[in-house]
């Protein structure tokens, strides 16, 4: 059976793992960077770029160690070549080049957003084409409709911050450090939702779209405020996030026809709340709820080991030529039209 060794690098983990087709992770590792970028309050690519170039090559030594393999017993080296980072994107993409060059295998040069778009068929191997997918990341907030493999159709996305990056934006203002996410999570759960009135954009809205700008910046005027209790401001910015997130893909859903499960995935869908939130909407329509268990959702290797498992596994398989490109941006619906203000998002 075929293995793939998967090598992740877009944004502050590097990460390497070996996936079967049976969808076993036979072994993985994720080093993540946060010491290094937690001064600065953010990921400062040129330290993530050369904190990838130091650890990578050990890392996947020591995968292949973890299993007690050698690159012989490995059938195709799948790396991450976009979006993201674009230093970082390059260290993964030439040391699975070199990998691949060195051991005369394939190279399968991995679109990351689809690394998490098919996550949810690596932790279940129920979850069947098509299917609604909220992508929600540090980069990108989108809902997709995943055809199959290689086949996505972007029906929104954001027009202005992701919604890990409001996350992150919101713990920056709240003093909670770096990553974001997991820190507003928490202050959250002892404060009250209702405590701060804080705005829904593009709530109720015709247009498909994300919007969380003004949501940040009515979360710095509440701080600025100085009278409400921070885990009252964290409570009341994830439940507002939380409406927003329901109310867009209740209207995605709406218009879908004959998809088979609501599934998120993206760094974000490890927030409970979320997940129990649309885990609501999915029983309003009828459909089952996928979310990959909480370590295949935020960004590592065997998401990308996957894909290339996916891509293997098609019938018109092709190796990607060893002089192909790192992308700092690549949609995964190329064809999808381009949305005001949303310049900067792939
Ligand atoms: O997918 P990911 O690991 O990296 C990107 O491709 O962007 O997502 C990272 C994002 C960060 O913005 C982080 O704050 C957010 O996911 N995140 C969370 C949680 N865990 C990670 N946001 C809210 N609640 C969480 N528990
Ligand atoms: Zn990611």
């Amino acid at each position: 059976m075929a293995v793939v060794l998967g090598i992740e690098s877009s944004c502050d983990e590097t990460a390497a793992a070996l996936v079967d087709g049976e969808r076993r992770i036979i072994a993985q590792r994720i080093a993540s960077q946060d010491d290094a970028h937690r001064p600065y309050g953010g990921v400062v690519p040129e330290i993530a770029a050369r904190a990838h170039s130091e650890r990578i090559a050990p890392l996947v030594a020591a995968v292949l160690d973890d299993a007690g393999m050698t690159l012989a017993d490995v059938d195709a080296i799948a790396a991450t070549a976009g979006p993201g980072l674009i230093g970082g994107v390059m260290v993964g993409l030439v040391t699975a080049k070199a990998l691949a060059m060195a051991s005369d295998k394939p190279l399968i040069a991995v679109n990351h957003l689809e690394g998490h778009a098919l996550s949810p068929r690596l932790a279940d191997a129920a979850v069947q084409f098509p299917y609604l997918l909220l992508l929600v990341s540090g980069g990108h907030c989108q809902v997709l409709r995943v055809e199959g493999v290689g086949q996505y159709r972007r029906l929104a996305t954001t027009i202005d911050d992701a919604l890990g990056e409001a996350f992150d934006k919101t713990a920056k203002i709240l003093g909670l450090g770096f990553p974001g996410g997991p820190a507003v999570e928490r202050l959250a759960r002892e404060g009250n939702p209702k405590a701060v009135p804080l705005p829904r954009p593009l709530l109720g809205s015709a247009e498909p779209h994300f919007s969380f700008a003004g949501l940040k910046s009515a979360v710095l005027r509440a701080k600025q405020a100085g009278v409400h209790a921070d885990a009252d401001i964290a409570a009341a910015f994830q439940k507002a996030a939380l409406d927003c997130v329901m109310d867009r893909t209740r209207r995605a859903l709406a218009g879908s026809v004959g998809v088979t499960a609501l599934v998120v995935a993206g760094g974000v869908a490890a927030n409970q709340t979320i997940r129990s939130g649309l885990e609501g909407l999915a029983a309003e329509f009828g459909l089952p709820f996928v979310a990959p268990p909480l370590a295949l959702c935020t960004d590592n290797a065997a998401m990308i080991a996957w894909a290339g498992q996916e891509r293997l596994a098609l019938g018109n398989f092709a190796p990607d030529p060893l002089d192909i490109a790192a992308r700092p941006r690549w949609p995964l619906d190329p064809e999808a039209a381009p949305v005001r203000g949303a310049g900067v998002k792939a």
